[in-house]
């Protein structure tokens, strides 16, 4: 009888497990938490009261609305590219701004996770009848590379997402990024800023656990799309802020010494007592990182949008001359 494989078992994700988990230190790609049920829990940690990101980003784009519908709009149809849009919940401030002021565009969101472009479409959809919508359900960059030229490239990367990728891994993003922008084209990109680290870590570390939730459900899902038998008690959810280097990290911690089976990938993982998988990295910055960052990928910036705390900056960049 022929043997039946699950095609996950060949898929990027199965790929980056195997990578990981046999490799010192272990790892897990933090692009990977947004299954159904991380979708939940990222938006339940959004609402969480240590998680000052949402609150800042939101006082941002609500005072700034305005100014930003005149940095964003000449009158010419564009395309409001949201990257990693999730729930798109800060995004449609600015999308019910633009529609009742009859702004000609199209809002494109772009998310890794198939659940959360088909919700975010239902439901904008139903909240904004008149919105023009076209979703895609790629990583950042193929849904980059997929839209076609010609209307003008509006790029929102809001949530301080850039912070997920290695000082490395930025730089290459964003000047990928820049070669897919015209000189007419704006990238707004949300940056959390260095400040107390006892607020900084607090945010990943939130009383009611629900941050630990949704690190521990990457191995529950490792578990049903993979077949492996991690036992999730076993594990400690692990932040850390690295001041010097401006560096929260999460990881789940092994409790003991034990071996964890993945057979449909062939590999048994060994782990110790007090041994991390590394599970994201959430970079801070202040402006002067943010400048050289626009400086030596290709950019000027147009303006930085702070919050009244002064925690968190959206800042607007063009391509430079
Ligand atoms: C931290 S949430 C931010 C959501 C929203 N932009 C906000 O600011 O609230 C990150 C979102 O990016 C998506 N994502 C993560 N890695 C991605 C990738 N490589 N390509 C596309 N989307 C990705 C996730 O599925 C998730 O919905």
């Amino acid at each position: 009888m022929a043997k039946l494989i699950s095609p996950l078992i060949n898929s990027e994700f199965a790929k980056d497990v195997v990578q990981g988990l046999t490799t010192n230190p272990k790892y897990l790609r933090s692009k990977y938490f947004y299954d159904y049920k991380g979708d939940q829990l990222f938006q339940q940690i959004m609402n969480l009261p240590e998680y000052y990101l949402t609150d800042s980003e939101l006082e941002i784009l609500e005072n700034n609305k305005e100014k930003l519908l005149k940095i964003m709009d000449s009158g010419e149809d564009f395309n409001l590219i949201d990257l990693g849009a999730g729930d798109a919940f800060k995004t449609r401030i600015l999308l019910k701004h633009y529609v009742n002021q009859s702004i000609k565009f199209t809002y494109v969101p772009v998310d890794i996770s198939q659940n959360a472009i088909q919700r975010v479409t239902e439901e904008l959809q139903h909240l904004i009848p008149d919105l023009k919508i076209e979703g895609i359900s790629k990583e950042y960059l193929p849904a980059l590379d997929s839209i076609p030229n010609g209307a003008r490239k509006i790029i929102l990367f809001l949530g301080a997402s850039i912070g997920n990728f290695s000082p490395q891994e930025t730089i290459l993003f964003l000047k990928r990024i820049n070669q897919t922008m015209h000189k007419e084209d704006l990238l707004t990109i949300g940056f959390d800023l260095k400040k107390d680290p006892d607020i900084i870590l607090n945010a990943y570390n939130d009383k009611s656990g629900v941050t630990k939730e949704f690190n521990l459900n990457l191995l529950n899902r490792i578990n049903t799309e993979l077949g492996a038998n991690f036992n999730l008690n076993s594990f400690e959810h692990s932040p850390r802020y690295d001041i010097e280097k401006g560096e929260a990290r999460s990881a789940l911690i092994s409790k003991k010494n034990q071996m964890v089976e993945i057979p449909t990938l062939k590999i048994s993982v060994s782990l110790k007592k007090g041994e991390p998988i590394h599970t994201e990295i959430s970079r801070k910055f202040s402006l002067q990182d943010i400048k050289g960052l626009a400086e030596v990928s290709g950019y000027e910036i147009v303006e930085n949008l702070m919050d009244s705390k002064n925690y968190f900056t959206d800042s607007i960049w063009k391509k430079a001359d």
